[in-house]
C-alpha cells in the first residue's frame, strides 16, 4: 500500500474543535517527520525490511471517529502489541485468579526477552515474552488451529477488520526464536506452560499479524471503550478484562521505559519492535503510531516523541487537570 500523506477522517463532524485536533496532528506529524534517530530492528531478518521513512499516525475516539495522517495505512507486524490482547484472551478463558497463578503483574526491570522468571517460576508480567508465551498457552481452544482462530478473532475484533498473519515474518520469527524457546522451556520446567512447541508456534504467529497505525488506533479505541469496538459494536473483551489489561499496559507496556512513559505521557500503551505504538486514553480514544526506527530500549523514536507532544498539547495524561473524562476529547473531536 502506498504512503498516503494526506489527512482523512470518517464520520467526523466539521467544527472548530475538530480542526484543532486535525491541526495538532498535522503539526506534530510535520514536527517529527524529519527525525532520523534510531535504528530499524534487525534481530529478526524480516523486521530489517521495515522502511525507516515510514511515519503514520491515527487517533480514533470511542464513537469511531477516526483521524489519520501520513503512512497510517502501511501494514507492519504487530509484534508485542498483541501482548495486551493475549493477556485479555487468557483472562477471558480462565478468569483473573487462575491467570494470576501463572502470570505476575510486576514490572520486570529487564528487557522484554529476558530469560528470567519470578521466584516460584511465574513470568513477571504479560507484556514481556515469558508472560506472553504463558498467556498464549492459556487461550481457549481444543487444538492449535482453534486457538489461533481465537487470537485472530480478538485482534481482528478490536481492529474492526480481518487481520492476517504475515507468513514470511512468522517463518523468520520461528527460525530466529531460540531465546523464546529458552524462555518457554524454563516455563515448562516451572510447570507454568504445558505444551511448549504449541505455545511457541502460536506466539510466533501472533507476533506476525499485520496491522496499520489506523488499526492500532481502532484497537486502542476498543480498549478505551471498555472492550467494545466503537464502529462494529462488537464486544471483544469484557469490562473486567479490559481493566486488568490496561493496568498492566500502564505499568509494563513500554519495556524499560514504562515508568518514564507513565510519567511523561501518562496513558496505558504498548509498543512493538516493528515500530508500532498503541496508546489508550481511557474512555476517550485510541492512538496508533507507526515509525520503524527504534531507540536502544526497542521503542519507536518518532512514536514516543509524537505521543509525548500529543499528550502534552491535548492534556491526555491520566492525572492531568485538563483530562476531565470523555467530555474533553469528545469536544476536541467536534462531537461534544
Ligand atoms: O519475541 C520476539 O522477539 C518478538 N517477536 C517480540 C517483539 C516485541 O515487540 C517485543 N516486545 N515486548
Amino acid at each position: 500500500m502506498d504512503s498516503k500523506n494526506e489527512h482523512s477522517e470518517k464520520n467526523g463532524t466539521e467544527g472548530g474543535n475538530q480542526s484543532i485536533l486535525e491541526e495538532t496532528l498535522r503539526r506534530l506529524h510535520a514536527k517529527h517527520v524529519d527525525c532520523q534517530e534510531g535504528e530499524v530492528a534487525t534481530y529478526i531478518p524480516e523486521l530489517a525490511k521495515g522502511n525507516p521513512k515510514h511515519f503514520g499516525v491515527a487517533v480514533a475516539d470511542v464513537e469511531g471517529h477516526l483521524h489519520e495522517l501520513g503512512d497510517s495505512q502501511i501494514p507492519f507486524t504487530i509484534q508485542s502489541i498483541s501482548k495486551p490482547f493475549l493477556f485479555g484472551a487468557a483472562l477471558e478463558s480462565h478468569g483473573r485468579d487462575e491467570v494470576l497463578k501463572k502470570i505476575g503483574v510486576e514490572p520486570s526491570g529487564e528487557a522484554f526477552n529476558s530469560v528470567e522468571l519470578q521466584q516460584g517460576g511465574r513470568p513477571h508480567n504479560a507484556m514481556v515474552n515469558a508472560g506472553a508465551i504463558t498467556a498464549t498457552s492459556l487461550v481457549a481452544g481444543s487444538d492449535p488451529k482453534k486457538k489461533m482462530a481465537r487470537i485472530l478473532e480478538i485482534l481482528s475484533g478490536a481492529a474492526g477488520r480481518d487481520l492476517k498473519v504475515d507468513e514470511a515474518t512468522y517463518r523468520s520469527e520461528s527460525e530466529t526464536g531460540d531465546r523464546n524457546r529458552a524462555i518457554a522451556y524454563l516455563l515448562h520446567n516451572a510447570k507454568i506452560v504445558g505444551c511448549v512447541e504449541e505455545a511457541l508456534d502460536l506466539y510466533f504467529q501472533q507476533c506476525s499479524v499485520l496491522v496499520t497505525a489506523r488499526d492500532l488506533a481502532m484497537m486502542g479505541a476498543t480498549l478505551a471503550n471498555l472492550g467494545t469496538n466503537p464502529v462494529t459494536g462488537k464486544e471483544v473483551l469484557s469490562f473486567d478484562s479490559v481493566r486488568d489489561v490496561l493496568s498492566v499496559m500502564f505499568t509494563c507496556g513500554m519495556y524499560d521505559f514504562a515508568g518514564e512513559w507513565a510519567f511523561r505521557v501518562g496513558v496505558p500503551a504498548k509498543s512493538g519492535v516493528a515500530g508500532g505504538i498503541l496508546g489508550v486514553v481511557n474512555r476517550q480514544m485510541g492512538i496508533g503510531v507507526y515509525s520503524p526506527k527504534l531507540d536502544p530500549l526497542g521503542n519507536s523514536v518518532r512514536g514516543i516523541r509524537f505521543c509525548t507532544d500529543l499528550a502534552d498539547e491535548m492534556g491526555l495524561h491520566i492525572f492531568n487537570f485538563t483530562n476531565r473524562g470523555s467530555g474533553f476529547v469528545r469536544a476536541a473531536f467536534g462531537v461534544g
